[in-house]
């Protein structure tokens, strides 16, 4: 079966990138349980990664 690749990009800050990331992520697990799913946070921030670690999005207010 072929692998499927998103690319999540945009210039402008905080326009939802890393929010996008997390819900495509999460949603395809919950839909396909026996897939394994790679998410690379490729962003300094890391605010993906910590939405799916339950750690909140590291910002502040
Ligand atoms: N669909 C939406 N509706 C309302 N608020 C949203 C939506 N998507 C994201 N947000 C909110 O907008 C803010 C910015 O979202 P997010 O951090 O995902 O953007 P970003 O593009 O990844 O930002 P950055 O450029 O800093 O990495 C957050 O507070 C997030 O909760
Ligand atoms: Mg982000």
């Amino acid at each position: 079966m072929a692998e499927k690749v998103y690319v999540v990009w945009n210039n402008k800050g905080g326009v939802g990138k890393s929010t996008i990331v997390f819900n495509l992520a999460a949603r395809y697990a919950e839909r396909y349980p026996e897939r394994q799913i790679l998410v690379l946070d490729l962003c300094p921030q890391t605010n993906s990664t910590m939405m799916l670690l339950g750690g909140g999005t590291g910002m502040r207010g």
